[in-house]
């Protein structure tokens, strides 16, 4: 799940070294219990297999831990201060301004890799914020290696960018996250590498307009099961399947909080908006069945039956009147016309 991990979402690279070592510099065993000295000798005298087993044990009790912790701390949706949300119209901007950089950069023979380095030094050079994925550790996760995430053709979501090539007619989903000010802002967008598919090019619109037509139920008094309901009935409608593991999210100082924004369900159920609140409405869309596989490498998720998978991402404030889109560029992809005709009560524009 992107789901809600509060006090580990800063996704800075802590300096668990200087930890450690100032740790084994100042301990004395003579006053205090030098725990990895006690451990290896523990460990020396039992075979290595019970070893381990105690090593997993512990470390599955201190994951649950860390859990309950997660899990007591949030539990409410914070409504954001007018400072707040200065704060995040910069940071949304900032999200989407990478993406317009690296638009033109996606091109077949480019690697996700350099696609990651370039997004990198733009975000910490130009624009002076911090890449949220970077190191980005939730519970039972390991670290995220890499500051943007790359999911090419049926990876879902939290694709790690690497030595993969790009070639003409994939579909690659960029996915940025920024800190600015303590702030995040989250938008991903699809991304043809040179000519497209019929069917990708139909699946990456219709995603596209799945998420504008959740954006669109935004406002004072509806409900977040309305926003899964219109998504899951366009795409259900059109032959798409919609992946129920991972949702959209409150955002704010903290990368993932509440709500979860499930891109599924009934109109009129689940949480009442109210104005002030800030989350992502980001659906992910499969071709084909809408189940899910883990790689090994602990993030990547891709379709089961290998089918192409789609999402677009935006991050959205409630209004007293509507709606406003954070995550607004000169170089995004204009609205689809529904939206441009009615939503004269809500921001939109870049
Ligand atoms: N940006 C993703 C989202 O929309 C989360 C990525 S987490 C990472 O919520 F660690 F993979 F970067
Ligand atoms: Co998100
Ligand atoms: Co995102």
């Amino acid at each position: 799940m992107t789901a809600s991990e509060a006090p580990f979402a800063t996704g800075f690279a802590i300096s668990k070294k200087s930890k450690v070592s100032s740790y084994t510099n100042q301990a004395n065993p003579r006053f205090y219990p030098n725990f990895p000295e006690l451990f290896k000798l523990l460990c020396s005298r039992i075979p290595a297999k019970l070893c381990r087993l105690v090593y997993n044990f512990a470390s599955t009790i201190i994951n649950c831990l860390r859990f309950c912790a997660v899990w007591l701390a949030m539990g409410s949706i914070t409504i954001k201060t007018e400072e707040d949300i200065k704060g995040m119209r910069i940071a949304g901007r900032l999200a989407a301004e990478v993406l317009d950089f690296i638009a033109p950069h996606v091109k077949p023979g480019i690697t996700t890799g350099e696609l990651d380095r370039l997004c990198h030094d733009y975000m910490t050079n130009v624009q002076g914020c911090v890449p949220a994925p970077l190191n980005y550790c939730p519970p039972g996760y390991t670290p995220f290696p890499k500051s943007i995430c790359t999911s090419v053709n049926d990876v879902v979501c939290h694709g790690i960018p690497g030595d993969k090539v790009l070639k003409s007619g994939d579909v690659v989903n960029i996915d940025i996250t920024v800190i600015k000010d303590g702030y995040h802002g989250d938008t991903s967008r699809m991304f043809f590498v040179g000519e497209p598919s019929i069917l990708a090019k139909r699946l990456a619109e219709i995603t596209y307009d799945c998420m504008w037509l959740g954006i669109s139920k935004i406002k004072p008094g509806a409900h977040l099961g309305d926003i899964g309901h219109v998504i899951q009935q366009y795409a259900e409608k059109a032959g798409y399947s919609v992946v129920r593991e991972f949702c959209g999210h409150g955002i704010g100082k903290v990368f993932h909080e509440e709500p979860q924004v499930l891109h599924y369900g009934r109109p009129g159920t689940l949480d009442k908006l109210v104005p002030g609140m800030i989350f992502t409405v980001e659906p992910m869309i499969n071709a084909g069945k809408r189940d899910i596989r883990e790689m090994g490498d602990g993030w990547t998720i891709k379709t089961k039956d290998r089918s192409l998978s789609a999402q677009w991402e935006h991050t959205v404030l409630v209004t007293e009147t509507g709606y406003e889109v954070l995550t607004v560029s000169a170089g995004m992809p204009p609205p689809p016309a529904f939206i441009t005709g009615a939503g004269a009560s809500s921001t939109v524009t870049a």
